[in-house]
């Protein structure tokens, strides 16, 4: 992406020469996302070499819609994402870290991504969908294709297909023999009440798929990275737990995973911030820069495990505000008790320098995580 100007509304340009607009200020960001002029449906939109089956298949779920049809589908699952559903996974996510880390333990060093912020969401997606996790390995390779950004262009199309084939495999198998899970719960909605269309059925499990696939794993990833990078935070944690949940906030706004907002597009002439957009505008909201603004944070550019005003903008905000938020926030939370106490002499296996961010605009994550156990 390269900025072609400065200030809170930036004009940029994205690969591909495509001009669009970047909003950085935090109090533009809340605005645009709060907009209804700005759509999440372009009409033409061009998304690379991929055939309109594809597309329908995966392009129709609820972060690619507006309302009515956003909060249809929104609604059928939002009942098994509140934060009272989701504390009853507690004790299962507790056993699956706890299994994780027993894995570790006697090891000397480990790569805290492939063994443990990778494993841990998903395999608490799969169970909640109702996937085999023993085709985790295989969705990782898709899905890492799929969020990648250009760096992946070439694997796009192939890595998008084979997720399709393989969804609509699953649906196949689960519509014979339904279970008690999300997958099965959704596919009633399609068939006997006929609440969604196949393609938003498809496209739901892949945005699910993918939402609770890329995201939690580098909360956890960037956290742990944040409290190792300087030791004296880790040790701070340790001893005072109860600012675990205030650290959990501080990670989601100096390192959260997702940088930047979906696209969304202007469908009227418009002004973000007292800067006129045209109509058909393509705006991007910059949610790591809105989070680091000096004009809404105290010490923006310091991580502070106290901060207690933070209304960060990490989960997004207005009616696409992240669904799976108490999810992450209660996986992150078991995450980093289990790390702590099981683990307290933990410390960076290299230097935060050696690090290797994985690329693509989306999100924010690493490679690897080298510690010493
Ligand atoms: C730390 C982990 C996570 C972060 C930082 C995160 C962040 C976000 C953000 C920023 C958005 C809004 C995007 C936009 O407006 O363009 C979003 C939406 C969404 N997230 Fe998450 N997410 C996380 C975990 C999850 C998990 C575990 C799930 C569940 C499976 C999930 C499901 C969703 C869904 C379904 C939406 C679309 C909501 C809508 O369009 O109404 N997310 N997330």
């Amino acid at each position: 992406m390269t900025q072609v100007d400065r200030g809170p509304i930036r004009e940029i340009e994205i690969p591909g020469g495509t001009r669009a607009w970047l909003v950085t200020g935090y109090d533009e960001a809340r605005q645009a996302l709060n907009d209804p002029r700005l759509s999440k449906t372009a009409p033409g939109l061009r998304v690379g070499p991929l055939g309109d089956d594809i597309r329908e298949a995966t392009f129709r779920h609820m972060l690619a819609a507006d309302p009515p049809d956003h909060t249809r589908l929104r609604r059928l699952v939002s009942a098994a994402f509140t934060a009272r559903r989701i504390e009853a996974l507690r004790p299962r996510i507790q056993q699956i870290s706890d299994d994780l880390l027993d894995g570790l333990a006697g090891e000397k060093r480990a790569d805290l991504i492939d063994s443990y912020a990778f494993p841990l969401p998903i395999q608490v997606i799969c169970e909640l969908l109702g996937l085999p996790d023993e085709d985790r390995d295989t969705f990782r390779s898709w899905t890492n294709v799929i969020v990648g950004g250009p760096a992946y262009r070439e694997q796009l199309p192939s890595a998008m297909r084979d997720l399709v084939a393989y969804t609509r495999e699953l649906l196949a198998q689960r519509r014979e023999r339904p279970g008690e899970d999300l997958l099965s719960g959704l596919i009633a909605a399609r068939d006997d009440q006929d609440r969604l269309s196949e393609d938003e059925l498809t496209s739901m499990v892949f945005l699910l798929l993918i939402a609770g696939h890329e995201t939690t794993v580098n909360l956890i990833g960037n956290g742990a990275m944040l409290l190792l990078a300087d030791r004296s935070r880790w040790e701070r944690l340790e001893t005072d737990r109860d600012l675990l949940p205030a650290a959990i906030e501080e990670f989601l706004r100096y390192e959260g995973p997702v940088a930047y907002a979906t696209s969304r597009f202007t469908t009227e002439p418009m002004e973000i911030g007292g800067r006129p957009l045209p109509a058909g505008a393509s705006v991007f909201v910059g949610l790591a820069e809105a989070n680091r603004d000096p004009g809404r944070f105290a010490d923006a550019a310091d991580v502070d495990l106290t901060r207690e005003q933070n209304p960060h903008l990490g989960f997004g905000h207005g009616i696409h505000y992240c669904l799976g938020a108490p999810l992450a926030r209660l996986e992150a939370q078991i995450a980093f008790t289990g790390l702590l106490d099981r683990f307290p002499q933990m410390r960076l296996d290299g230097t935060v320098d050696e690090l290797q961010w994985r690329p693509g605009m989306l999100l924010r994550g690493l490679f690897h995580l080298p510690v010493t156990l």
